[in-house]
């Protein structure tokens, strides 16, 4: 019964809410929810199938940086401490970046089914959604379905009949673009000011509360259950030419329609700027930020490149969460590029001097080089100092907070204000 469970999959259902039809959600009917987690309880080999599916398939985190799901999986669950906790990061703030709040309104279920899934193959008994203060929509969504789970005896003290307790609450982040940081966030549920801890240790041995914790993205949970449910042929089918399966991206910018769509891993830049209707009133492309505001930005000739890991790291860039930020050819790139480093420097906790200082340096250097103030050429020491922040800096924050402004700079000096350029 499980075989022929995870072997036919039925035909994609339409979401109640949104009216997509999103792939990656194998139920076609409320009913048939929790159907996978159900059927490896009966199995009695739930542990295992996760785990090598989830490796085999090679699922990488969807929250930016691309950990390799399966691997983080097992690391946890042959840790032997316990209590061991379950968290899904829901604190979405990277600039752009909002498929996890479709994903939240319109799957629900696949993240509660892909967290108990997590918490049975750990051995954990308790999981924490963290979510951005800002989602009340999305909030409301997941309390009415962990309700219903609830109800179906999905979560309790016999989680899916396996014998064993787990349960899901909801912790609504104190706020502020750190506190997603997965250690900030921990200080944060310890009641702690939310900076970053170092690393390592990572959160999987020495997380929430010294214990070993498994921290995934939303959309990481939600693909986790398709791939356990369809198998890796399937997830393998749904990539284009070299790439394997699917990606929420969520396409913002000077598009017509700007949105969430699933796409399969390989799709290009263009084809996905199409997908949002195309450029808005026909102005040409000229720049575009892949994957967020902590990747590198690229030029139009770069648009034919597929969003995968591999392609956008060989293009100078990165797929990071999946926000394809679109840019025309009125777009003042040197002003755009500022404001995303003042973002880092205004959201930087100061807990480390390299950030704290070095993204401050650089904001004052690209305002006085905007208002004529500061000489273009002292623009020279951005790559220095951003190769300070890049190996001297605790967190991620520190570490690209000048990728904005160096991937702007090499490929288009030109951008630089010209009355301060002689
Ligand atoms: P990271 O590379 O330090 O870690 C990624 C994940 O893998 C973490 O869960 C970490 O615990 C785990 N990990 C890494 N090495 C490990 C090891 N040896 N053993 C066990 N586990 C290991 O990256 P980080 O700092 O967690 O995330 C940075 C990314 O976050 C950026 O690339 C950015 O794209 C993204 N981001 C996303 C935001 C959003 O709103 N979704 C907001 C801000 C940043
Ligand atoms: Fe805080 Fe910046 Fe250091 Fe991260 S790199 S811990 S945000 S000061």
């Amino acid at each position: 019964a499980v075989r022929q469970l995870l072997a036919s999959p039925p035909a994609p259902p339409a979401s109640p809410q949104t009216g997509h039809n999103w792939r990656c959600d194998p139920y076609a009917t409320p009913g048939d929810q929790y159907g996978t987690a159900r059927a490896l309880v009966a199995a009695g080999n739930l542990r295992e199938v996760c785990i090598e599916r989830l490796k085999e398939s090679g699922l990488r985190g969807m929250g930016g940086a691309g950990f390799p799901t399966g691997v983080k999986w097992e690391i946890v669950a042959g840790e032997r401490a316990t209590p061991k906790y379950v968290i899904c990061n829901a604190d979405e703030c990277e600039p752009g970046t909002f498929k996890d709040r479709e994903i939240l309104a319109s799957l629900p279920h696949l993240i509660i089914e892909g967290m108990l899934l997590a918490g049975l193959t750990i051995g954990a008994e308790r999981g924490i959604v963290y979510i951005r203060h800002e989602y009340g929509r999305e909030r409301r969504a997941l309390e009415a379905a962990l309700e219903s789970a609830r109800q179906q005896g999905v979560l309790g003290g016999n989680a899916a009949g396996s014998g064993r307790p787990f349960d899901i609450e909801i912790f609504v982040s104190p706020g502020g673009y750190i506190l997603g940081e997965e250690t900030a966030l921990l200080e944060a549920l310890e009641d702690k000011r939310g900076e970053p801890r170092n690393k390592p240790p990572y959160p999987g041995q020495h997380g929430l509360w010294g214990q070993p914790t498994l921290i995934n993205n939303v959309e990481t949970f939600a693909l986790a259950v398709s791939i356990i449910h369809f198998g890796t042929d399937w997830w393998s089918e749904q990539g284009r030419d070299e790439a394997e399966g699917l990606k929420f991206v969520c396409v913002s910018g000077d598009v017509t329609e700007p949105g969430v769509f699933e796409i399969p891993l390989g799709t290009t830049v263009n084809e996905v700027i199409e997908m949002a209707g195309g450029m808005r009133d026909g102005i040409p492309l000229k720049a575009f930020l892949p994957g967020g505001a902590s990747t590198a930005f690229l030029p139009a000739a770069s648009a034919n490149t597929p969003l995968t890991f591999d392609a956008l790291r060989a293009a100078g860039s990165a797929l990071g969460t999946g926000a394809v930020i679109v840019l025309n050819e009125q777009r003042d790139l040197f002003d755009l590029a500022t404001s995303l480093v003042r973002f880092f420097r205004n959201e930087s906790c100061g807990k480390c001097v390299p950030c704290r200082l070095g993204s401050q340096t650089a904001v004052e250097l690209l305002d006085g080089v905007a208002d004529g103030q500061r000489r273009a050429s002292e623009l020279e020491i951005l790559p220095e100092l951003g190769e300070t922040l890049l190996q001297t800096s605790i967190c991620g924050l520190g570490q690209v907070a000048l990728t904005p402004i160096l991937s702007m700079l090499r490929h288009f000096p030109d951008e630089v204000p010209e009355q301060s350029a002689s």
